[in-house]
């Protein structure tokens, strides 16, 4: 667990190369065993492919004023996987459990999914940006009132030259306090 951890990297390319949905259960599966308070389960992935890739790529440009150049850049940024799993936090109704903490799960179950994918050999990178909460990129993954997006995990097979290990080491001295 420790060198898996030490070991995840982001892979910002990666090949065409992508876990079929039947790969992708068991993972999601084991990712689901986050603590979840309540266990009310607040969140759903989608799996986006092929067009559905070109079709978030226009709600993109949808959700600028971009035009020419600048907007097909733009609308090609979803195609540098062939696999897209957008992460939805779905909140439910609590009085018990905030909506803080349901984002905190549905984050916990996309990094855990990260790290399982990683350890399994495919790439992955989180992505997000300034789009990802705009009404186009919204209706374009069909999301209900009581829902948010945090992102795509992009997914694909590593290159060669792929990133390893040896990230900048934090000193955990610097981030833990005592009372
Ligand atoms: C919620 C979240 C959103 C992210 N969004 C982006 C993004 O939009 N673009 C990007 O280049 N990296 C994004 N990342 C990846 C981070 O940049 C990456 O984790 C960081 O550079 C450290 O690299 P490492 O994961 O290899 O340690 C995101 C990561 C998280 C957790």
């Amino acid at each position: 667990m420790l060198d898996a951890v030490n070991r995840r990297r982001s892979q910002p390319k990666v090949t065409e190369a992508a876990p079929s949905h039947d790969e992708l259960l068991p993972l999601v599966a084991a990712a689901a065993g986050v603590a979840d308070h309540g266990s009310l389960r607040p969140w759903r992935l989608i799996e986006l492919r092929g067009d559905a890739r070109e079709r978030l790529g226009t709600a993109f440009v949808a959700a600028t004023s971009v035009d020419g150049k600048e907007a097909a850049k733009l609308a090609g940024k979803p195609l540098r996987a062939s696999l897209l799993i957008a992460v939805v936090v779905t909140h439910r109704p609590s009085f018990k459990v905030a909506e803080w903490e349901q984002d905190a799960v549905a984050s916990g179950v996309a990094h855990t999914l990260s790290l399982l994918l990683d350890e399994a050999g495919w790439g992955v990178m989180w992505r997000t940006g300034h789009l990802t909460r705009t009404a186009p990129v919204r209706a374009m993954h069909q999301l209900d009132d009581n829902e948010e997006l945090l992102g795509w995990l992009y997914i694909g097979g590593l290159h060669d030259d792929a990133k390893k290990g040896e990230k900048k080491t934090v000193n955990a001295r610097e981030f833990v306090t005592q009372l």
